[in-house]
């Protein structure tokens, strides 16, 4: 079997950190989602991975390479824009050829990897399987509708007033025949070629379709709150170790990493949390489901419930961070204007003046 990672598209609904970075590389517990699709393939027996591209092609191409850290060989595929997932696979055909394969959205974090799922299809004769899983808000998923006996009745993209709550989850299974299907749908009102029309085609030409419900977790890390979301269940998930420096007044919980070279000073990280590479964090508090990444400085402030990306600064905010997501390259500092509360969604290379 091949794999196919999906790695194109806008992340509009991640902006601003998506105005400069391919929201496939912003990191979950201190590594990128795309990173933990690639891994999750791999682990499923899948070398052979082609990987769709858009305009952040660049970036994805110089943060993933030639796939030699997960010993898998990535070609890469362009997309001249996003028009849809279904034409994702359709201009994946050459490098696909007829073998059966796994496509896997980029942006999509699961709980237990996809072994057992690809080891199913692997062994079945089905022409396709899908991956379905309640949730609460269905209307803005794919949506699949089942018989009685299981089998898929209906299969819609974000419908209005869904007629069931199960969602496509961003993993599907297919044989060629998916490119039958995608030659023959049209696209959506919003323009694109939508896989679920084509999975729908599969079911109305007599092919057989699998839906397999998942029952763990699953989170499409399309809007600042899924990326949090994706961080606490990866944390508590985790094995943590700590690997840099801790010193004596500081406070570290057993569920905690410290990665290679970072430097804790009298401060209290409580877990589950991460702190990268190079990281300093001096007289501060940490935690609980907190990731900060590589080469920041955290200094007299305390910070909860977050995200904060690469080479960020932050250094005597008198309140309390939480619940944000913070770009790269970011400064945070004290200022003399009054905010009471800190709610933030920041750009890459953003700075913000603080109480
Ligand atoms: O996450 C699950 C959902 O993913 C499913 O329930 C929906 O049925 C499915 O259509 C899809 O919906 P989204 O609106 O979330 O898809 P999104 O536009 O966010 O794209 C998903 C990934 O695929 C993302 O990593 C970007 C990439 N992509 C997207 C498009 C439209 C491409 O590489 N090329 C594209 O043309």
């Amino acid at each position: 079997m091949k794999g196919l990672v999906l790695s194109g598209g806008k992340g509009t609904r991640l902006y601003p950190l998506t105005y400069t970075r391919a929201k496939q590389l912003i990191p979950v517990a201190n590594k990128p989602v795309l990173f933990r699709v690639i891994e999750a393939i791999q682990e499923a027996g899948i070398t052979d991975i082609g990987i769709v591209v858009g305009d952040t092609a660049p970036e994805v191409m110089e943060a993933v390479g030639q796939g030699d850290q997960w010993g898998v060989s990535i070609t890469y595929i362009h997309q001249e824009a996003p028009l849809g997932l279904a034409h994702a696979v359709k201009i994946s055909r050459d490098f696909l050829g007829d073998e059966r394969f796994v496509m896997f959205l980029g942006d999509n974090v699961i709980q237990g990897g996809i072994k057992g799922l690809v080891e199913e299809f692997r062994q079945s004769d089905y022409n396709a399987q899908i991956v379905l899983t309640p949730v609460k808000e269905p209307q803005h998923y794919g949506v699949a509708e089942l018989d009685a006996k299981g089998n898929i009745v209906r299969l819609v993209e974000k419908p209005r007033e869904p007629r069931s709550n199960l969602a496509l989850v961003g993993i599907y299974m297919f044989d060629h025949h998916i490119f039958e299907a995608v030659d023959n749908i049209r696209p959506s009102w919003r323009g694109e070629l939508e896989i679920t029309d084509a999975i729908q085609w599969l079911v109305d030409h007599g092919y057989r379709v699998r839906p397999y419900i998942h029952r763990g977790w699953w989170i499409d890390t399309g809007k600042p709150i899924d990326m949090l979301e994706a961080n606490n269940r990866v944390l508590l998930e985790m094995s943590h170790q700590v690997n840099g420096y801790v010193d004596r007044d500081s406070k570290v919980d057993h569920n905690v990493t410290i990665e290679e070279g970072a430097e804790i000073i009298n401060s209290v990280i409580r877990g589950p949390s991460i702190i990268g590479r190079n990281t300093r964090v001096v007289n501060a508090y940490i935690g609980p489901f907190t990731s900060i990444y590589h080469d920041c400085l955290v200094e007299d402030c305390e910070i909860e419930h977050s995200i904060v990306l690469e080479h960020c600064v932050i250094v005597g905010i008198p309140y309390r961070i939480e619940d944000s997501l913070i770009g790269r390259h970011v400064e945070i500092r004290r200022s003399p204007y009054k905010p009471k509360a800190y709610k933030l969604t920041l750009g890459d290379y953003s700075k913000v003046g603080l109480l």
